[in-house]
């Protein structure tokens, strides 16, 4: 029988635009745009439940402290709640003298009269009106045709300015825009923005903010720059308007149209953190903005602070962040695979010791702690880890350096243990296995007693074996003792082990070092073995006193033979 597959024949690619010379993909951006939050409406109005008063208090104090010069703070002709909201707002005097609010109104008249009582008295508004103009909502849902639906725009333009001179209140803005502009015919779109400007009365010294919405995401992003560009160049009088974006993600690539859009001339930009908003969302302002960041841009927004940001906006919007969201994500600064592991330790050990301050790590795009995030975070540990991966969260959590010919075999170990249990290993997990594995073993060798001393005539001689060992080391029900000389504490104690038992090995390599700086810290030693058989092992040694912690390391070796 014949698949049927997907029934692509039904959708129609989106039209190019046609502009010759684009200018935009050379372009490049050195400033951050304005920025405007649509947190509190787009946001609002997409949530499952929306924002109490309380709550939209609560995140309007968030937006304002991480920076935002202009909020759209609801649609206050539409419910009870936001009505009260803008209400709260202005009589309870929580709008900073630098932050405009914005009000969203269709362009009706009861409802735009509506928005105009909700802001009496605050001091800095922007009226933002909007009517759909595609092609699509023209003849399916309005049944207007392109002079009627202009016309709605220019009336609802021609009240606000009504009612802005009546108020006398000079701070009141205007932003205009005309919805479903994507679905939109570019040069009836102008025609219908052209109209608003006249209406408005637009000039350098007042310029109406025309707001382009991808209100649904329809092209890939370089078509919607084109359309930026297009309108920019066609415009009558540019000095008279604020281009502003507005993109939703239904694509997935809203962080990019509205990126490219800038490039293409747009001024300003909406959009929510983490990109709340109808559907697939709004355009994600923390991404957008970290992206800059990551640029050596200043993003003119302070994200210092992500993970209480985080916190505030799933406590107020009862949504989540997605552990893989760019920049805010819980695992973003977390590696797992092994080869990243590595790169990332190696990364930061150069960063550390770099002259110049610039931040060049391997997988980790900007700095985790920019963002108020640890490094302790970076290493997470399951079964796809590596051996640099291990050693990385040894060295940071307790100071244990294991050295690098000795890591393969204690991330043989962890990789053992991720396998059996399927689970990630915390650090702590780490820590007991690399204790379990080499440092309490007792069978079958057990060091008892330990004594070094060193003899005086043999170093009134310069000889180089002045160092004896006394030990006993018991072995099962055994003890046996050793005793030698060498020309330190391990050689003599190879020497004495050698000669009492009937295995025959050297050290071929050797480690050691304080953990801790403190007086009384412990020093830990590593060995590698080999026996003339050609078995080889490695062993580990914990004491305060560093010879005894390399004759541990050499007992550990030895109890791991295999
Ligand atoms: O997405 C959209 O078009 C909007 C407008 C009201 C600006 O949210
Ligand atoms: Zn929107």
């Amino acid at each position: 029988m014949k698949k049927k597959g997907m029934n692509y024949r039904k959708y129609t690619a989106y039209p190019t635009v046609d502009i010759a010379g684009r200018t935009w993909p050379d372009k490049t951006i050195t400033k951050a745009p304005m920025w405007c939050s649509v947190d509190l409406r787009d946001g609002n109005q997409a949530l499952p439940v929306p924002m109490s008063v309380d709550e939209k208090v609560s995140m309007f104090q968030l937006l304002v402290s991480i920076g935002f010069k202009e909020i759209e703070v609801g649609f206050p002709s539409a419910s009870a709640t936001e009505f009260a909201f803008v209400r709260r707002l202005i009589e309870q005097k929580l709008i900073p003298e630098d932050v405009t609010i914005q009000v969203l109104t269709q362009a009706r008249e009861h409802l735009i009269r509506k928005t105009f009582d909700a802001v009496h008295g605050a001091d800095r508004v922007i009226v933002h009106i909007y009517n759909s103009t595609s092609r699509q909502q023209r003849d399916v849902v309005f049944r207007k045709n392109k002079e009627e639906i202009k016309s709605i725009a220019i009336e609802g333009t021609r009240l606000v300015r009504r009612l802005k001179d009546e108020s006398g209140n000079a701070g009141i803005r205007f932003e205009y825009s005309p919805e479903s502009f994507t679905g939109t015919e570019l040069d009836y779109a102008l025609d219908v923005c052209h109209a608003v400007m006249d209406a408005w009365g637009a000039n350098a010294e007042d310029k109406v903010i025309l707001n382009l919405p991808s209100t649904v995401e329809m092209s890939r992003p370089n078509i919607y720059a084109d359309r930026i560009e297009w309108f920019c160049r066609n415009i009558n009088d540019r000095q008279a308007a604020l281009i502003s974006v507005h993109a939703h993600n239904d694509r997935g690539t809203a962080v990019a149209t509205a990126e490219l859009a800038v490039m293409a001339g747009a001024d300003r930009v909406e959009g929510a953190l983490f990109g709340n908003g109808e559907r697939c969302g709004n355009m994600d302002i923390v991404t957008m903005a970290l992206n800059l960041f990551s640029q050596g841009v200043d993003p003119e927004l302070d994200f210092s602070d992500l993970p209480r940001i985080r916190e505030v906006y799933r406590k107020c919007t009862r949504m989540d962040v997605h552990a893989r969201h760019p920049y805010a994500g819980e695992l973003v600064y977390t590696a797992f695979s092994g080869s990243h592991q590595d790169a990332i330790s190696k990364g930061l050990k150069a960063h550390q010791g770099s002259d110049d301050g610039k931040w060049d790590v391997p997988y980790l795009p900007i700095d985790p702690q920019d963002v108020g995030c640890n490094y302790e975070a970076i290493v997470r540990i399951n079964s796809q880890s590596g051996k640099g991966g291990v050693a990385y969260v040894l060295e940071q959590d307790y100071g244990i350096h294991i050295p690098k010919w000795m890591q393969p075999d204690f991330a043989e170990v962890v990789q053992a243990e991720a396998d059996r249990t399927g689970e990630e290993l915390s650090p702590e997990r780490i820590h007991d296995l690399f204790h379990h594995e080499y440092v309490k073993l007792t069978e079958p060798f057990i060091l008892k007693k330990c004594h070094i001393s060193w003899d005086d005539e043999d170093l009134e001689r310069n000889d180089e074996e002045a160092t004896i060992i006394t030990c006993t080391v018991q072995m099962k029900d055994q003890e046996f003792h050793v005793d030698a000389k060498g020309n330190g504490p391990v050689d003599a104690f190879v020497k004495g082990f050698v000669e009492v038992s009937a295995l025959d090995f050297s050290i071929e390599n050797y480690a050691e070092h304080a953990i801790g700086s403190s007086a009384g810290a412990l020093a830990v030693a590593y060995i590698r073995i080999g026996c003339t058989d050609g078995r080889i092992s490695y062993g580990a040694g914990i004491d305060s006193n560093i010879s005894l912690a390399s004759i541990k390391a050499i007992v550990s070796a030895l109890n791991r033979l295999p």
